[in-house]
């Protein structure tokens, strides 16, 4: 069985807010093995960030902390760390490319001065080395003359060029896990598409593993080995790409898949959307949390909240309606309609 490198187990984390102590994620467990993709996926406000932040325990820095379970990275638990051990851990072995790839470069520093700084800092490199290192960085994420654009400023580059020079920055210490937080949102297409192709490139070359955050259930189809489903702070869904677009069993999941655009072409409609709206943390429903807006709730989601648990091998859902044989027809039929979505979106 494929080894994993990480395994967040049981991961609740909260923040400090003015109405208290409040819990952003529950008990969330991940499993990224070697040289594998995972995809982290969800709507906005559903803790995929908070989560991402917990595993590199940049939690502490925002205002949050975890309250309990673990981060294990080479069977060392990363949530027990003190945070100046953890700054070993963070750039060297995990790197992370945050949601706003602008915010992790500085505008005063060239290119080629913040890719070495991360080269002398945990590689012990020296200035001139790690200059070198930087330009062969830029030039394996694709970036045109490197010997020129090392010694340039953020300002200087489109986007793209700046999204490779972030992903560079991240991968410049090797590390065997990358974090990517939405990598490609805020691209046009086209270098979207390219951006995707260089990390599957990397992660091939290097052998990297990759948790990979994303709201797009089309940048999961192309990227991702297995997929997890959160919502409103739990996983409510995980398994292989496969049995998640085939056989989706959450109506979350089921909800998000119908929600890709160019589905709703084959079927003459309007482009599907999931009524209603995210819970703020602060004000979580009783029972399941999806209930307020889910199509099937019966009374007792109202009231009990349902646990994940493996319902078929390789995919766990947490969904009172996957307990119970007589409702696998009608879920089934719902689920049937959205069969055939990967080929669909890999079409696209
Ligand atoms: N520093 C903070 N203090 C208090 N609450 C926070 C903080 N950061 C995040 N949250 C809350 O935690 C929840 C999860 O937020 P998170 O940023 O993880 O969502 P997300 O899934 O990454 O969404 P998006 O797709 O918009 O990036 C939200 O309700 C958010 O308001
Ligand atoms: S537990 Fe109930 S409310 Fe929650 S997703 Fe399943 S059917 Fe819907
Ligand atoms: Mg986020």
């Amino acid at each position: 069985m494929e080894r994993n490198i990480l395994e967040i187990k049981n991961l609740t984390t909260c923040f400090f807010t003015d109405d208290g102590t409040v819990k952003a994620t529950d008990r969330v467990s991940i499993n990224v093995g070697k040289g594998q993709t995972v995809c982290l996926v969800g709507e906005s406000g559903s803790g995929k960030s908070v989560t991402s932040l917990a595993v590199m325990r940049l939690i502490d820095y925002a205002g949050g902390f975890i309250q309990s379970g673990n981060v294990m990275f080479h069977g060392q638990d990363l949530a027990a760390k003190d945070l100046d051990e953890m700054m070993h851990v963070r750039g060297n072995k995990i790197a992370m490319i945050f949601q706003d790839p602008m915010s992790a470069l500085n505008p005063v520093f060239t290119v080629g001065d913040q890719i070495a700084e991360s080269l002398m800092l945990h590689q012990n490199m020296s200035q001139q080395d790690a200059f070198k290192k930087a330009i062969d960085m830029l030039r394996l994420v694709g970036i045109p003359a490197p010997e020129v654009r090392v010694k340039q400023y953020p300002h200087e580059m489109s986007g793209g060029m700046c999204q490779r020079v972030v992903i560079a920055m991240a991968l410049a210490c090797n590390p065997e896990m990358l974090i990517a937080d939405e990598p490609t949102t805020a691209l046009d297409v086209t270098v979207q598409a390219q951006i995707l192709d260089l990390l599957r490139r990397l992660q091939k070359e290097l052998g990297m593993s990759i948790l990979l955050i994303t709201h797009d259930m089309g940048v999961a189809a192309e990227m991702a080995d297995r997929i997890a489903v959160m919502y409103a702070g739990t996983i409510v869904e995980e398994g292989t790409v496969e049995r998640i677009f085939d056989e989706p069993r959450h109506p979350y999941t089921i909800g998000l898949l119908q929600s890709i655009p160019g589905f709703e072409g084959e079927r003459g409609g309007e482009l599907y959307t999931i009524q209603g709206t995210i819970p703020s943390i602060t004000q979580l429903p009783t029972g399941c949390r999806f209930h307020p807006r889910c199509p099937y709730a019966i009374d007792k989601c109202r009231k009990e909240e349902p646990i994940l648990r493996e319902v078929v091998t390789g995919q766990q859902v947490a969904c009172w309606l996957n307990e119970d044989v007589s409702n696998h027809f009608r879920i089934n039929q719902r689920a049937n309609s959205v069969a055939g979505s990967k080929a669909e979106v890999n079409r696209q």
